[in-house]
């Protein structure tokens, strides 16, 4: 049976938390999904009621959720978990605070969310185990980024390890709270047909696009400072690969899913000084017009000192150098201010071996499209024989969608929802180990210490388009396009 949780959120007046936290806990509550969520504890620097928390709360659900989302019934039972409390990170009497609070109810699951700046996660471990506020059935939420370099990591990680072990840490990459990429794991180890080919000698290559369209939104400070690939690769897009490139797992009991996707982690080929420059690409947006709107570029919008040393886009190709990958380039990109926000992986199989049709032999490639979102789908594009009397015969592009009918009942859930009810029920399969963050980080400090020992440029791209032309570049070299 599940037991009781009391869930203290560090940053909970914050953008995360305003913006994610609350209404995924709130629809949560709303599809009678956290039954044994007892209270949310927010706490935050500014001193407040639990009341005027509430209220403001209100205000803020109201904003990001859809109007037919909201309930005044439900709202009022969720409002009667909510709760608030003044603390400073570094002060020891708020810590008492809080756990006065804890103990009024006892539940018998403490999660502590970590919101806040990933420096101050090491001391708010170590008070709240100083305030006695810790027992061994609490569990600790870790926010990315986790560092911004391995060193850093691992002092984080050590410092919260000194306090919670690693069957109660949750690190959280919301890319694996995405239905689709739960839904990979359905697609290749569910169907028979997929299987065998899912590997170097039917795979060409592999593309895995992340592209936002919006800047850098009032975060200009922390990005100027992080860039695309500590923000965007060393997480998410790895995870996505990792999953993609796994093996078989024996079960899908955590344990045994993190350590195949920590072996394809390890099986990453180290980009350094030799090829960096023939493997990556850095990119950053200058004004342009997104969606019909004129914007500014990223250097004007960021207003930070070093912004100049940013990226605002990568693309590299990266390989995996084991038995199933060996020869298959893993082509990534992520950025901001491209052309519009999707999030894609592709498979594109190998060409026949001679073509018998009046097509350009390079139209005739299968391909397995995994959209992450907007839409959620997967379809695996075939061809077929185009209608007509011709005498030559050519082929056309035929899609199969594999995933519901989009206008279906299914339920949709946002990714936090699916991670917060994970860790309120203990479940770790979609959070990260200890041992694949480092392992990410080390391959990603690679890449920027070459960046730095080459000088290697950041290229300018209009906002509103997909990238520096070098991106294009990069698989052109290779004889290969990005799919559109
Ligand atoms: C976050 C990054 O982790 O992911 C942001 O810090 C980025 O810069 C965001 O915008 C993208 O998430 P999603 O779910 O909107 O693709």
């Amino acid at each position: 049976m599940n037991q009781m949780v009391d869930l203290v959120i560090f940053g909970g007046t914050g953008d995360l938390s305003t913006r994610k936290l609350l209404p995924a806990l709130y629809q949560l509550h709303r599809h009678g999904l956290a039954a044994q969520l007892q209270r949310i504890i927010a706490t935050g620097r500014s001193e407040m009621s639990s009341d005027a928390f509430r209220e403001a709360a209100k205000t803020s659900l109201r904003q990001v959720l859809d109007p037919s989302q909201w309930d005044e019934s439900i709202w009022q039972g969720f409002q009667d978990c909510l709760y608030y409390v003044k603390l400073e990170a570094s002060n020891e009497t708020d810590y008492q605070q809080l756990k006065a609070l804890l103990d009024q109810a006892q539940a018998p699951v403490r999660l502590f969310y970590l919101a806040t700046l990933p420096s101050l996660y090491g001391s708010i471990c170590q008070h709240l185990q100083r305030a006695a506020a810790v027992s061994k059935s609490s569990r600790v939420v870790l926010e990315k980024p986790l560092g911004h370099d391995l060193a850093s990591c691992r002092s984080i990680n050590e410092q919260v390890a000194a306090v919670f072990n690693e069957d109660s840490t949750f690190r959280i990459d919301h890319y694996l709270g995405k239905e689709t990429v739960q839904n990979l794991f359905a697609v290749r180890f569910g169907n028979p047909l997929l299987h065998p080919v899912w590997k170097n000698s039917f795979i060409d290559n592999v593309q895995i696009t992340v592209a936002e369209d919006i800047g850098v939104e009032g975060r200009g400070s922390y990005y100027a400072q992080t860039g695309a690939l500590r923000d965007m690769v060393q997480n998410h897009l790895l995870q996505v690969l990792s999953i993609v490139a796994m093996e078989p797992p024996a079960s899908l009991n955590p344990a045994d899913i993190r350590d195949e996707k920590m072996k394809v982690l390890r099986c990453l080929e180290t980009i350094d000084a030799s090829n960096v420059k023939a493997r990556t690409v850095r990119g950053r947006y200058d004004a342009g017009a997104v969606g019909g709107q004129a914007v500014k570029g990223f250097l004007e919008e960021a207003e930070y000192k070093d912004a100049k040393a940013t990226e605002t886009f990568v693309a590299l190709k990266a390989t995996i150098n084991n038995w199933r990958w060996a020869g298959v380039p893993f082509y990534l990109r992520t950025g901001k201010r491209l052309s519009r926000r999707y999030s894609e992986i592709v498979l594109e199989f190998k060409k026949q071996p001679f073509s018998l049709f009046a097509n350009d032999p390079n139209e005739l490639t299968n391909k397995l499209v995994i959209r992450l979102q907007p839409d959620e789908t997967i379809s695996l594009h075939t061809l077929n024989k185009k209608p007509g009397l011709t005498r030559s015969l050519r082929l056309q592009p035929v899609e199969l969608h594999l995933t519901d009918d989009p206008n279906s009942e299914s339920q949709s859930y946002d990714a936090y929802e699916r991670l917060l009810l994970d860790a309120i029920n203990g479940d770790q399969t979609l959070f990260m180990r200890r041992d694949e963050v480092e392992t990410a980080w080390r391959w990603i400090d690679s890449i920027i210490a070459a960046w730095e020992e080459t000088a290697m440029p950041i290229t300018p791209y209009n906002s509103g388009t997909m990238g520096p032309s070098a991106a294009t570049a990069l698989t052109a070299r290779d004889n290969r396009s990005w799919y559109e």
